[in-house]
């Protein structure tokens, strides 16, 4: 493939995916979408335009580049939502907190095509995957629901203990920022705003600096699903619009995932940190580790896609690979073969899975990264490997790495696989003692005994061991967490629920005044928390 044919001209681009300029005025505060007449912030496509003077970074779009202003307004109506726990959104029954949640998904759905064209043009999330992101999300919701009814079934009851009668819920914390990031900018803002919605939270979310205008065509769903000032969006630079809200010391809880740079600085405004709970997913480099005995097909198929699926910038993608000697000829044949059949191409491109890197400068970073991996002393083993123009960069694998390059400490966060060779299994468990992170781990291998001998170490050392299979975050109903510099807390579809919330009881000394009172409350409907309302 000639890479700098790679870029279409306009008149290529099939007009079912083809876009106009996206100005997006809006924002949500307190109930009504405002509209911003202040300075816009440029979005730039990821894809290159022909142009007759060569490729051209297609201006996508602008949105409001709020100030602190406009941040506090939304926090002001966040807090009022609230109203100390005292609003009609936390105290309302978690039957109609469903409905209105349920309400919000029909509409969300009816802007599936809208939203999934705005990933693709936005970050370069091929088509399948783009649209693949929104129906996990929209699934991940109705997952939430159930998990919800679940919960709430369980708490349906009262208990007797010692001789006091209690009923036991859990309860929303208040306010919460929701921040997702650029890789999955729908699903991992939603996996944290819709949990802390549906307990009774209210929301500001601020969408990442890349991936904002999708979800503009979602605002009027979330306006009229929900009452006012329980979703607040702010959009502008961090510092401007984050640093205030934090400050105020107004925000409960903080859902944010991004590096661990960024989650302290937002952390360490808060003037009382030991109010602010916090969620994060945070950096990772995941270590494939192959044995001898490894099954090749299957390892390089999974390692393949563990390492390079969008372009490997999820937080769990493959980012080292530690193969045993034994295998190493043979692995590297297959391996960069089937790195050399990846197809690269533009997002909406039939069977495409190379597409075009969305932040600023990352082939030029990716590069530099792998020049000093070779200056060194390493290779690139695939032919096409680091091949680049402007956004494409053709992944490279980088033999042998080690402690002295870049390559083996940072993450990546794109098509750049560095490889390391082990006689000692001690090498590669080393590597992953001292890394800075401790999300997850694949080995592949087929011997029982050996498997079984690096599993009970590792689950100490990150949160998921994967056998003969890649790093993910998926199922969302399985714990996605992570040690070390890698994450604060667990997310899935229910522990998402628990995060949100904190029990609370209502608990009285077990005597004829009291079982009155508790009978003719429930009896008449009298309270939403006090209630054994059995949820279908
Ligand atoms: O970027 C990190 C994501 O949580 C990874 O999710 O494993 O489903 O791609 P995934």
């Amino acid at each position: 493939m000639n890479l700098k044919k790679i870029f279409p001209d306009e008149q290529s681009i099939p007009e079912k995916v083809s876009i106009s300029f996206q100005r997006q005025t809006g924002y949500l505060v307190n109930g009504e979408i405002r509209h911003w007449t202040g300075p816009f912030e440029k979005v730039l496509s990821p894809v290159y335009i022909q142009n007759g003077k060569g490729p051209e970074q297609k201006v996508l779009g602008e949105y409001p580049k709020l100030t602190g202003k406009e941040a506090m307004n939304a926090l002001d109506a966040a807090v009022e939502a609230f109203d100390n726990g005292r609003g009609l959104w936390p105290t309302m029954s978690v039957r109609q907190r469903i409905s209105h949640v349920e309400e919000f998904t029909a509409r969300m759905v009816e802007k599936r095509e809208e939203v999934v064209k705005l990933i693709m043009w936005e970050i370069g999330k091929s088509a399948k995957d783009s649209q693949k992101e929104f129906d996990r999300t929209v699934q991940y919701i109705k997952d939430t629901i159930n998990a919800l009814k679940d919960l709430d079934r369980k708490s349906s009851r009262f208990e007797i203990e010692e001789g006091v009668i209690g009923q036991i819920r859990r309860s929303p914390l208040g306010v919460v920022l929701c921040m997702g990031p650029f890789n999955y900018p729908l699903n991992e803002t939603y996996a944290t705003l819709i949990p802390a919605l549906i307990t009774g939270n209210a929301v500001i979310f601020k969408p990442p600096k890349l991936g904002v205008l999708l979800h503009s065509p979602l605002l009027e769903a979330f306006r009229l699903s929900f009452p006012a000032g329980v979703v607040n969006t702010v959009y502008g630079d961090g510092e401007e619009v984050v640093q205030p809200i934090m400050k105020s010391g107004k925000v409960n809880v903080l859902a944010f995932i991004g590096t661990s740079h960024v989650a302290d600085i937002i952390k360490k405004a808060h003037p009382s940190p030991h109010r602010l709970r916090s969620v994060l997913g945070l950096e990772a480099k995941n270590t494939a580790i192959v044995l001898s005995d490894a099954d090749l097909d299957l390892a390089v198929n999974e390692i393949v896609t563990g390492t390079l699926s969008f372009n490997g910038q999820r937080c769990t993608a493959l980012k080292m690979l530690y193969v045993h000697q034994d295998i190493l000829p043979k692995f590297i044949e297959q391996f960069t073969a089937a790195v050399d059949r990846l197809k690269a191409g533009m997002p909406w491109d039939e069977g495409v899975d190379i597409t075009p890197l969305p932040e600023e400068g990352k082939a030029a970073y990716l590069d530099s990264l792998v020049r000093d991996a070779v200056s060194k002393g390493a290779t690139v083993l695939n032919k096409r490997g680091g091949k680049h123009i402007e956004s494409i960069y053709f992944p490279a694998i980088v033999f042998p790495v080690n402690s002295d390059m870049q390559l083996y400490h940072v993450e990546q966060f794109g098509p750049v696989i560095p490889v390391a060779a082990f006689n000692d299994i001690d090498e590669p468990l080393r590597y992953i003692m001292e890394s800075k992170y401790g999300q997850q781990v694949s080995i592949f291998g087929t011997g029982t005994d050996e498997i079984a001998r690096l599993i009970d170490p590792l689950v100490n050392q990150v949160a998921r061991v994967n056998i003969n299979s890649q790093c993910q975050r998926g199922p969302d109903t399985f714990p996605f967490t992570g040690r070390k510099d890698s994450a604060e807390g667990t997310l899935s579809v229910s522990d998402a629920l628990r995060v949100f919330t904190i029990r609370s009881l209502v608990a009285a000394k077990e005597n004829s005044l009291n079982k009155k009172i508790f009978t003719e409350i429930v009896r008449e409907n009298k309270s939403n928390f006090l209630s054994t309302d059995f949820i279908f």
